[in-house]
């Protein structure tokens, strides 16, 4: 007995991979670790693929519903179900190209998939954008089943009231009353939908947010407050994602303010989740990381927000612990991962900013990521921008930016974390970059190398001895690094 009970609890740990480590029991001491800026895997060791996902809980479950942007531009629609939204097991596609409907994978595709639960007609609904390749038709589709898992019914496909309609979501409010909510007549305003009492139809809309272009539109109700993000319309990159707060859904939404940095963390809304404790009330956000490097890679990112009267504290937290039966999250502690760097010094850099202030290379290791190291802003740059020239600055030649950092001392790494700069400003990013480490200093080896640094995000390399390491990056608009760490 003993020993099939071993068996269990490692092959259940198996799976939870990198991820996250859980215990068995959901006890008060029970820490689930989310980290971000990887693929998520499911039970089976497949990619989870379930992008502009919509969710719902059901007992102690979560769906997970989303575009399987694996291999088509019309995607499938996947359901995922978690305890703890980090070991997902696949349920099924419970909407299908051809087999849901025959204008499904040529006529018609699916984003941005929403689920809820309508206690009155007991039925699972799912309300989606429903559109044509070139995003002409502007419509949604309306899916129904009476288990959760489907697979779902079609019901209904059109312009809702008769509005042009794109990027969507849900809200269903406290009293069960449910609204679709989206981005109406090309993309100009939004529109709020009250649905009908079977969840199936639209039955009365309200115009809001005229003229501002909001998309990825994520509504949480916290209290008697009214909280929405949003983003501007910019196809699959990201942009700022804005908070706007209302006593009422339909009126007083407040002026737009953006939350977190010139990117959201490279992040577009899909949902925000909420986790009732028994000692707090976390609110997560999710959203999806696109095109990384490839739309089929796009990530799903999660992190804990928390609302006051009239703002939103959107920090983007890389990794982070959540405890479902308290509610309370802490930021995973990091400190015997990565090597003191109170040895560590810069033997050189390419160059470093110092006009309005000082953004010297010792700040990319000084273990402060409010600080950071910014190489010289190329004058191209300063001119193109003021002159409003974006082709000139697309023109910029390239140029190489390096960081060599001496570790005091022979390590064995298997590597690196670049944390980008954390005042809400995203130029100098780096995409492109090599890793290089060497034991003297003069033979240097390429241990990491590639056109695409995924955000915020653990890079590995094979194991190796170093000493010396260096990051290099020809990003035309210069690059900047709050902090690097080594593993
Ligand atoms: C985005 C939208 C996505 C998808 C994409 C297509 O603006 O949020 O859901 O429609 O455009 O370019």
């Amino acid at each position: 007995m003993k020993h099939l009970l071993l068996i269990g609890l490692l092959a259940a740990t198996a799976h939870i991979g990198l991820h996250a480590q859980t215990t068995t029991n959901a006890t008060q001491n029970e820490w689930t670790t989310i980290t971000n800026g990887n693929l998520w895997i499911d039970s089976e060791g497949n990619d989870v693929q379930a992008h502009g996902a919509g969710f719902l809980k059901v007992g102690d479950t979560w769906y997970m519903i989303g575009e399987d942007r694996s291999s088509s531009w019309h995607p499938d629609v996947n359901m995922y179900s978690s305890k703890d939204l980090v070991n997902w097991k696949f349920e099924r596609k419970i909407i299908e190209n051809k087999v849901t409907h025959p204008d499904l994978g040529s006529k018609r595709m699916i984003e941005r998939p929403k689920l809820m639960y309508c206690a009155k007609t007991q039925q699972y609904v799912v309300w989606c954008h429903w559109e044509s390749s070139n995003y002409a038709a502007s419509e949604a589709g309306v899916f129904y089943s009476n288990t959760v898992n489907g697979p779902y019914t079609y019901h209904w496909g059109g312009r809702p009231l008769g509005v042009k309609s794109r990027d969507c979501n849900v809200f269903v409010d406290n009293d069960g009353t449910a609204y679709f909510i989206s981005t109406i007549e090309e993309n100009q305003h939004l529109g709020l939908f009250r649905l009908s009492d079977n969840y199936l139809s639209a039955v009365e809309y309200t115009e809001l947010f005229k003229w501002k272009s909001r998309e990825a539109p994520a509504i949480v109700r916290v209290g008697d407050t009214y909280y929405m993000l949003s983003s501007a319309c910019t196809g699959w990159d990201p942009n700022p994602c804005m908070l706007s707060y209302s006593k009422s859904l339909t009126e007083g939404w407040s002026e737009l303010k953006q939350v977190g940095n010139h990117i959201a963390y490279d992040t577009q809304a899909a949902s925000i989740l909420t986790i009732k404790g028994t000692k707090q009330t976390t609110h997560l956000y999710v959203g999806d990381r696109w095109q990384d490097p490839r739309l089929p890679e796009s990530k799903t990112i999660i992190f804990p927000i928390s609302f006051t009267s009239d703002s939103c504290l959107f920090d983007y937290t890389r990794q982070f612990d959540i405890n479902y039966t308290t509610g309370e999250w802490r930021p995973t502690s990091t400190s015997d991962r990565y090597i003191d760097k109170r040895q560590w010094r810069v033997l050189d850099c390419s160059s470093a900013e110092n006009r309005q202030a000082d953004y010297a290379a010792h700040y990319a290791i000084d273990g402060d990521i409010k600080t950071m190291w910014q190489t010289e802003t190329p004058k191209e740059l300063i001119e193109g921008m003021r002159t409003r020239d974006w082709r000139r600055v697309e023109r910029m030649a390239k140029s190489q930016h390096r960081i060599v950092v001496d570790m005091g001392k022979v390590n064995t790494i298997k590597g690196f974390l670049c944390t980008p700069r954390t005042d809400g400003i995203s130029l100098g990013l780096i995409r492109n970059y090599a890793f290089f480490v060497s034991e003297d200093g003069k033979n240097w080896e390429a241990v990491s190398k590639s056109h695409w640094m995924p955000y915020w995000t653990e890079i590995d390399f094979a194991p190796c001895q170093a000493r010396y390491f260096m990051l290099t990056s020809n990003e035309r608009r210069g690059v900047s690094v709050a902090e690097i760490d080594v593993f």
